[in-house]
């Protein structure tokens, strides 16, 4: 299966992607792709000898479909399989969607349904929450909100704010997002959910 990761910034799950299909896999990654030209994750994936490709968002100002048409052209190029948002922080349109659905993921730094949309650890520690964690969906029209491939749980410890927080989830990210692609590329959908 041909693999096109969609960026917008450090790309530390997109990293973690490209590593572990780096031995026998199903899957292999045939771009990585940013709305942001500075993105330092491109820079990562072309020493990994991934084709990059960006296309800034900014021009368009807020014509969504203008820059998704500009966004499609290096992604259909590239003819991949599989679709995998990671960090990747632009809101898509239902018909750039419809063009991938059931073959697009996105990875979510909560425990969907749980904390749709931004500031998730904050929202997690502010309700006083004992866990948190990440949640790898199928993406569909509706934000943050398609059927759950994996996820993965930490605790929430006494003294946690938002960053030493997030650190801990975005490492259950860098193993959850593998292991999921892998069975994804393979054909199996069921949930996958690490201890
Ligand atoms: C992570 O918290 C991820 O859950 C969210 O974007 C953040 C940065 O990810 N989607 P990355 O380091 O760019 O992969």
């Amino acid at each position: 299966k041909r693999v096109a990761v969609l960026i917008s910034g450090g790309g530390s799950n997109m990293l973690a992607l490209l590593r572990s299909m780096e031995g026998a896999h199903p899957a292999r990654p045939v771009l990585v792709a940013s709305n942001d030209p500075a993105a330092a994750g491109l820079k990562r994936a072309a020493e990994l000898g991934v084709p990059v490709a960006a296309v800034d968002h900014r021009p368009f100002r807020g014509d969504r479909a203008a820059f998704e048409a500009a966004l499609l052209e290096p992604i259909l190029a590239a003819e991949p399989d599989i679709l995998c948002l990671a960090g990747f922080m632009r809101v898509l349109t239902p018909a750039f969607v419809a063009r991938f659905e059931g073959r697009m993921l996105n990875i979510h730094p909560s425990l969907l349904p749980k904390y749709q949309g931004l500031h998730t650890h904050q929202r997690a520690l502010e309700a006083g929450d004992a866990e948190a964690g990440c949640t790898v969906h199928e993406v569909t029209a509706a934000l943050d909100d398609g059927p759950i491939l994996g996820q993965a749980r930490v605790p929430i410890l006494p003294g946690d704010k938002a960053e030493t927080l997030a650190a801990r989830v975005l490492t259950r990210e860098h193993a959850l997002y593998p292991a999921v692609l892998r069975r994804f590329a393979a054909g199996d959908r069921t949930p996958l959910l690490l201890d």
